[in-house]
């Protein structure tokens, strides 16, 4: 909670999350319980760290199908650690869940997380809007 309470409350962390600073009461409101089993919560470890480094949720959206989101610490950026961690996610919902369908709708002038979202294997399915939708479909969603 003191982790995920100093991030949201930092306008760096929460400016590329779409998002406005949350004071401790919203973020635990927010990101700690509440929304699930809708909306799942996970801290992302890194093993060069003890403290883990970001944040990454995913929450259904079908059957089989939702979306996921992640934000790291701006130190933890571009040491790839976030394709890695959106691995691990995708081997879990495929794998353990069963989802054949997972999206991600990064911002268009997001190349860093565009570029990201496809090491983890998101392929481009729509580009009409601010956002866009990527796609990781059963065909790729791997089986532990
Ligand atoms: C998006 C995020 C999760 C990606 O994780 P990461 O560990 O930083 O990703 P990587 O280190 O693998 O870097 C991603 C790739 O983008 C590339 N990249 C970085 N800046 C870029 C730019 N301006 N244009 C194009 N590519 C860029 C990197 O070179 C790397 O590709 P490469 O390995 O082929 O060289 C992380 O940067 C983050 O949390 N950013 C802030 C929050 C955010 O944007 N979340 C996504 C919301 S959808």
């Amino acid at each position: 909670m003191d982790l995920l309470a100093q991030w949201f409350g930092s306008p760096d962390f929460v400016a590329c999350w779409g998002g406005v600073p949350m004071s401790r009461d919203q973020v635990a409101q927010m990101y700690v319980g509440r929304r699930r089993p809708h909306v799942e919560s996970y801290l992302v470890p890194a093993q060069c760290s003890g403290t883990p480094v970001g944040y990454a949720q995913y929450w259904h959206a079908g059957v089989a199908e939702g979306g996921v989101d992640m934000v790291l610490g701006p130190q933890a950026r571009g040491r790839g650690l976030g394709p890695d961690a959106a691995c691990a996610l995708l081997a879990h919902l495929g794998g353990n869940l069963g989802w054949r369908r997972v999206t991600v709708d990064p911002l268009r002038e997001n190349l860093r997380a565009v570029r990201a979202w496809e090491k983890a294997g998101f392929r481009k399915v729509s580009n009409e809007a601010d956002d866009l939708l990527m796609e990781f479909s059963s065909s790729a969603v791997r089986r532990e």
